[in-house]
């Protein structure tokens, strides 16, 4: 018998709600994404976050399950981000996913966020399975994984300080490009050389798989201000090309240094940066190289979006988890 999941995403800024079938079938995938109005004010302003999904998500809930051709009587259950994320704006997720499991007398499961990146893989990609190397990277976080199960994991390294995507939301705003600055940095990058400015590219510790990207921004904000003081050109897209391909370096080493050591053959590429041109080609050639089978989802499924967070609900469903109706919001959930 199918199970379906109604899955909910409120975590920052894209309001969304999908029906899955199964875990990995998509059957209505509707995002709203409020970034429009985020951009005014350069970022995400949380208290307008929670209340752009507030406004929206009932909408959205009545959306999807018209989509997906349902009656919200024929769901199974409820899959939900409950961290990590802007606290006000998983209430909002977390609310209306407990009001429906009580409503529908269905079970509900609270879902790491991470996890549910992890997870658009499955969508895309229906014969991977576990075990792989998980490289994360998204707006908030950076991990480099070992993928064991569905929902067993063993964190291999993580950010100490910025996450990738925050440095190119960092670096765009200080180059005048507007948010979110990652897909602007992937756009002007083309245009520019990679090589022409020498950012450090900070490994950590030998050995190590933790990440730091603060250092990197620093280097490009300091790189920018000390030319502006000086009244010299600066050619942006060189500095987007050369911080890009600074990130890029260390993902790509500490990726193929941990699937080497591991020996696994398979890396699977998931969150908000995932969507990077530049870092999709150079993984992919590397993976080439190496032997390596890269996965990464469309670009529709690397930012957030719900359908990522039904099939993380729907493992942890069948694998007998349950989550009670006094779950609670963790905006610091690590994986
Ligand atoms: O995973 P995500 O949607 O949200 C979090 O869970 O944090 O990631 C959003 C991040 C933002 O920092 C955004 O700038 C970055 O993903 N991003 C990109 C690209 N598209 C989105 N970064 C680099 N290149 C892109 N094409
Ligand atoms: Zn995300």
């Amino acid at each position: 018998m199918d199970i379906l999941t109604l899955a909910i995403e409120t975590s920052c800024d894209e309001t969304s709600v999908a029906i899955m079938k199964n875990g990995r079938e998509i059957m209505s995938n509707i995002i709203s994404s409020q970034i429009e109005t985020h951009r005014l004010f350069g970022g995400v302003v949380p208290e307008v976050a929670s209340r752009l999904h507030l406004e929206m998500i009932n909408k959205i809930i009545e959306t999807a399950v018209k989509e997906a051709k349902i009656k919200l009587s024929d769901i199974d259950h409820i899959a939900v981000t409950c961290g990590p994320g802007l606290i006000g704006a998983l209430i909002v997720g977390v609310s209306a996913a407990k009001a429906l499991s009580l409503s529908l007398d269905i079970p509900l499961n609270g879902v790491n966020h991470m996890q549910g990146h992890v997870c658009a893989n499955y969508i895309a990609h229906p014969d991977l399975k576990p075990p792989f190397v998980g490289l994360i990277v998204s707006g908030g976080h950076t991990y480099l994984i070992e993928v064991l199960n569905y929902n067993e994991y063993i964190i291999r390294g993580q950010t100490r300080d910025d996450a990738a995507g925050e440095s190119y939301d960092k670096v765009a705003r200080t180059l005048g490009l507007s948010y979110p600055g990652g897909p602007e940095i992937d756009k002007l990058s083309k245009l520019g050389n990679p090589e022409s400015i020498d950012f450090p590219r900070i490994m950590l510790e030998p050995g190590s798989y933790d990440f730091s990207f603060s250092g990197l921004k620093t280097a490009v904000l300091n790189y920018i201000n000390q030319k502006r003081q000086k009244n010299e050109e600066i050619v942006i897209e060189d500095v987007a090309a050369s911080f890009q391909q600074a990130v890029i370096d260390v993902l790509v080493v500490k990726s193929f240094r941990l699937l080497n050591e591991l020996k696994y053959k398979t890396l699977v590429l998931s969150g908000g940066v995932a969507a990077n041109s530049s870092l999709r080609e150079a993984l992919k050639k590397r993976a080439d190289e190496e032997g390596v089978t890269l996965y990464f989802p469309p670009v529709s499924l690397c930012t957030d979006n719900a359908a990522m967070i039904g099939c993380a609900g729907y493992y942890d469903f069948i694998a007998g988890k349950r989550s009670e109706l006094d779950l609670k919001v963790f905006p610091n959930l690590k994986l």
